[in-house]
């Protein structure tokens, strides 16, 4: 019997738990003093569902970090609030992983020492914490370089130890800042199959900031277009296409919703 699958998903995409709720409300976010202000976030509103992912697009300063800065308790709002499952967020906390795209490992760790290090926190004994830190090493195909140091990884295999390390402390929510932007092509191509993999499996609920229109399609459900000078979400955009998505047989649907952001980007310039 042929089942129509919720937003074109496949049959074999995890269904999600039930947490990582994620709401912002009347938020916005004012840097400077009052002789020169800069409004990097206007008043937003914004749900993300449990299990969702979504992408922010836009221009440069348009205030897509200061948005995924403030969901992770680094930068707090100058006005609203920020809820996760009901936790108002005002500090970093365990719950909600973030990736940048400098990788921020520790040069004098191995792989492995970079994610045992980042469950320290967490009051699991040696073993456990090794096990744990194998496990998301096996996850992101990196079992073999358990062992090597960052200066010894790969850009690719550097960015797959970051997301090891976020993926093994088991945030309902991952918040991730261009994190392949300083990969090549080829490199990021596997980095979104991977990371798709992975979404399809722990149904994570992910916010995606990129520059990127190309790979918000081929990652996300939504797609958050941003503006400038005020820094505001100008529009949402579903984006219902199979996973996974491959990039040599794009779809009529692939390029009619990137003509349609392609052009409100260049409206927005
Ligand atoms: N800590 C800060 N102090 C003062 N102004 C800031 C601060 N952080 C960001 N801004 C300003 O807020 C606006 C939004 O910056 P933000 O970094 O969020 O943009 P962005 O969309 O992430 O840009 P990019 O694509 O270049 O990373 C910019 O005008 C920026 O100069
Ligand atoms: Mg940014």
């Amino acid at each position: 019997m042929n089942q129509i699958e919720p937003h074109g998903l496949q049959p074999e995409i995890t269904k999600h738990s039930g947490v990582g709720l994620v709401t912002i409300a009347g938020l916005s976010v004012v840097f400077g003093d009052a002789k020169s202000q800069t409004i990097a976030l206007q008043t937003t509103d914004l749900t993300l569902e449990p299990g969702t992912f979504t992408a922010v697009i836009g221009p440069s300063g348009c205030g897509k970090s200061t948005l995924l800065n403030a969901v992770a308790g680094f930068t707090a709002p100058t006005s609203g609030s920020i809820h996760v499952d009901g936790r108002e967020v005002s500090t970093p906390h365990p719950s909600v992983g973030v990736i940048f795209q400098n990788f921020a490992l520790f040069p004098w760790f191995t792989a492995r020492g970079n994610v045992e290090f980042a469950l320290k926190r967490f009051g699991l004994s040696r073993k456990e914490r090794r096990e744990r830190a194998m496990a998301a090493l096996a996850e992101v195909g990196l079992e073999e370089h358990s062992r090597k140091f960052p200066g010894q990884l790969s850009g690719g295999m550097k960015q797959r130890v970051a997301i090891a390390r976020t993926l093994a402390a088991d945030p309902d929510v991952l918040l991730m800042d261009e994190p392949f932007g300083a990969l090549d092509a080829q490199t990021r191509l596997r980095m979104h199959e991977l990371l798709t993999d992975i979404w399809m499996r722990r149904r994570k609920t992910v916010l995606f900031v990129t520059h990127d229109v190309d790979e918000a399609l081929r990652l996300a459900d939504t797609i958050e277009v941003m503006a400038t000078s005020p820094g505001r979400i100008i529009q949402t955009v579903s984006v219902s296409l199979k996973r996974p998505r491959p990039v040599d047989r794009m779809s009529e649907d692939f390029l009619e919703l990137r003509g349609q952001l392609l052009s409100l980007l260049r409206n927005e310039d």
